[in-house]
This record gives structure tokens, C-alpha cells and sequence, in this order.
């Protein structure tokens, strides 16, 4: 593809711009230092996270790519721009977790790291104002967010990109607790959306279980960013433009 030129601000998140460009079939992803939870009740400035989430987002979206999982990821445009393909998003996460943790702990009063297996598999409606709800697949059709034979494909290729991540994480000694996955349709296909990075999924130390994610924004553990740069450095991300 040619040199792509930003327009408009088109949407603005809680942590990623994204723009418009003079292609109709691309959008820019600009990744913001913002880093919020609680659905956006807590947002925080942390210097260097929209470098090193862009950019750890841009070499996992590869090796998706590479095992032949569809994303809409295209380049890395600068240090914290990413070029996508303009997709219609689907308001849904798709959320595989492989040990108990966070939402999942406190909704069924389970022990914090107990073992899933085989791992689970949610879908939350996105809706900061309604706390991102649990959903299911009869809502989402009834409600017109995805129809059946989309959502069937979302959860294999989330449940793809369980097997093809646990891998590449265990080679730097992570544990892939969870993560949040979104899908969108470009030209009538499915294909993986938004960002992979610590700010979405939970990774802990194999021996110590020390949290590297966005747990540490969330119980004011300190560390945030280094502990995502630690996770980068295990699995070889680049981070040369931080
Ligand atoms: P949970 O334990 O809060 O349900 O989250 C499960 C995983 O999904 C965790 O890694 C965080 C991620 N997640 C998001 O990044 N955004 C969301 O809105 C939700 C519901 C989960
Ligand atoms: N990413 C979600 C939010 O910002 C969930 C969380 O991180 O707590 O609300």
C-alpha cells in the first residue's frame, strides 16, 4: 500500500485515536500514554504506555498473522501509529481464560489462579455506562451485535489465539492467565480487531506469579509500564521506537 496520509479524528477511546486517512479501506490507530479502568472511572497518565503497547500490539498481530489468524493489523506507522483496516466492529469481547482471575474470581468466589480446564470462554457487551455486562450469543443475535455463524467464528479464532499465545508466552516464562479479544467484519470476513497488549489480557511470572499487566494499574501495585516492558523483553518485542 502507498503512504497513508491522517484526516479526521473519527473516534476517540479511552486509550487509542483513530483517524480517518485518504484511503477509505484504512484507518490510523494512534495508542495513547491514557491508561483507565473500572470502565473508564479511573484514567491515569503513564509515560511510554502508548509507545510500548503499540508496538508490542504490532509484533503479536504479526505472529497472529503469521499462524494464519486473520487481524486487521496493516503497519506500524511511528511510535505510537498503527495503520488497520476500516472494519465494522462487533460491540463484543470475546474473553478466554486459561486460570481464575479477576471478574470470573469474584463472580463464582473462586480461588485466584485455579486452573480452567478446558479454559472458558465469555462474551461482555461493550457499554462503558452499563460496566461492559456479560452477554450470550441468543442476545447478541437478538440484539443484532453479531449473527450466530460470526460468533461461532470469533470464538474459534479467539480460542486459536489462546493456543498460538500460551506458546509464545511460556517461551519467556508467562503464565497467559485471560485475555479480551474484538472482532469486526472486513469485506464480509471476520477478522481479529483492536489491540493485543498487557492493557487487555493478564500474564504472570510461571514461577513467581508476579502480575505484569494491567493488574498493577488496577491494585495500585506499581511498576505498570515496566512491568509490560518486562514482558516485552521476554518474548523479543521491539520496543526501538519507545
Ligand atoms: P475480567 O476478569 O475483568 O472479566 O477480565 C478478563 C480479561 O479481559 C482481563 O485480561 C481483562 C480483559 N478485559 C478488558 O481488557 N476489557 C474489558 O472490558 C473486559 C470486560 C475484560
Ligand atoms: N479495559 C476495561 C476498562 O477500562 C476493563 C478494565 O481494565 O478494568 O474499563
Amino acid at each position: 500500500m502507498s503512504a497513508v496520509e491522517k484526516k479526521d479524528l473519527l473516534y476517540k477511546g479511552k486509550a487509542k485515536s483513530v483517524y480517518t486517512t485518504d484511503d477509505p479501506d484504512h484507518l490510523i490507530l494512534v495508542f495513547r500514554d491514557d491508561t483507565s479502568a473500572f470502565d473508564g472511572k479511573r484514567v491515569e497518565q503513564l509515560s511510554r504506555k502508548g509507545a510500548v503497547n503499540n508496538q508490542f500490539n504490532a509484533f503479536i498481530m504479526e505472529r497472529l498473522s503469521e499462524a494464519g489468524i486473520p487481524t486487521h493489523f496493516t503497519k506500524l506507522l511511528g511510535p505510537n501509529e498503527s495503520v488497520v483496516k476500516k472494519m465494522s466492529m462487533m460491540p463484543i469481547e470475546c474473553v478466554v481464560r486459561n486460570r481464575a482471575a479477576g471478574s470470573l474470581v469474584r463472580r463464582l468466589g473462586l480461588e485466584e489462579g485455579m486452573v480452567l480446564s478446558p479454559p472458558t470462554f465469555e462474551l461482555f457487551y461493550k457499554d462503558d455506562a452499563l460496566g461492559d455486562p456479560m452477554v450470550n450469543e441468543s442476545l447478541a443475535q437478538t440484539f443484532g451485535w453479531a449473527t450466530a455463524d460470526q460468533i461461532a467464528r470469533a470464538k474459534e479464532l479467539t480460542f486459536e489465539v489462546n493456543d498460538i499465545l500460551k506458546d509464545l508466552f511460556d517461551q519467556g516464562d508467562l503464565v497467559l492467565v485471560d485475555f479480551k479479544l474484538e472482532f469486526g467484519l472486513f469485506n464480509g470476513e471476520v477478522m481479529l480487531g483492536d489491540e493485543f497488549s498487557p492493557d487487555g489480557c493478564r500474564l504472570w511470572d510461571k514461577e513467581t506469579l508476579k502480575k505484569l499487566d494491567k493488574d498493577r494499574f488496577r491494585q495500585g501495585l506499581g511498576d505498570v509500564i515496566e512491568g509490560y516492558e518486562e514482558v516485552a523483553r521476554r518474548i523479543k518485542v521491539p520496543l526501538d521506537l519507545v
